[in-house]
């Protein structure tokens, strides 16, 4: 995985297959602490959800988060829970209120979310922002990890950190 880290803090890594982008996020999956929010953006098929699976991997969460199409949250138990939320059928804030995401927010979890934007302002000014975008070919995806805030810059270094220990490993 070629990874970039620019002066702002914004981390972009460049995955070359799917097993790529589930390594990052089984590697993210062991970084992460509890109010983690992300907040995950792109294209359907951009490797949203393979994310999240690798991050149950890295979470050693018995069961590995699929789609959550029909059920528009997920948990997870694991090193930590983690919530898995898609928000792509809702489109309006209104719809967003009945989920009662600031209680599940009062939890000691993790939580990612996919087409989330009408749910950002509701629930923090900071959050990890990660673009999905379709690289040059068909397996090729490129990952940008944007930072707001201090706890997310921070994270984003040793995510940062983390993926250059497991490149000088193999
Ligand atoms: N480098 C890559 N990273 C992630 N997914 C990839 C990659 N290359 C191909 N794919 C394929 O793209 C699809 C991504 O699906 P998914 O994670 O469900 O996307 P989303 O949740 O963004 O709609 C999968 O079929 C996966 O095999
Ligand atoms: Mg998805």
């Amino acid at each position: 995985m070629r990874t970039r880290k620019e002066p702002d803090g914004t981390l972009i890594v460049w995955s070359d297959s799917p097993a790529e982008t589930e390594e990052l996020g089984k590697i993210l999956g062991g970084i992460l602490q509890p109010g983690d929010l992300f907040f995950l953006s792109g294209d359907l098929g951009s490797g949203k959800t393979l994310l999240v699976r690798g991050v149950t991997l890295g979470l050693d969460s018995a069961e590995t988060a699929t789609s959550p199409t029909f059920a528009l949250i997920h948990r997870y138990e694991g090193a930590l829970p983690l919530y898995h939320l898609d928000l792509y059928r809702l489109s309006d804030p209104e719809d967003i209120e009945p989920l009662a995401l600031e209680e599940l927010r009062e939890e000691e979890a993790a939580m990612m979310i996919e087409w989330g934007e009408p749910a950002k302002d509701l629930l923090a000014s900071t959050y990890m922002e990660v673009g999905f975008d379709r690289g040059e070919q068909e397996e090729k995806r490129i990952l940008t990890f944007r930072p707001a805030g201090e706890r997310y810059r921070e994270l984003t270094h040793l995510l940062w950190v983390e993926l250059e220990k497991s490149k000088t490993g193999k």
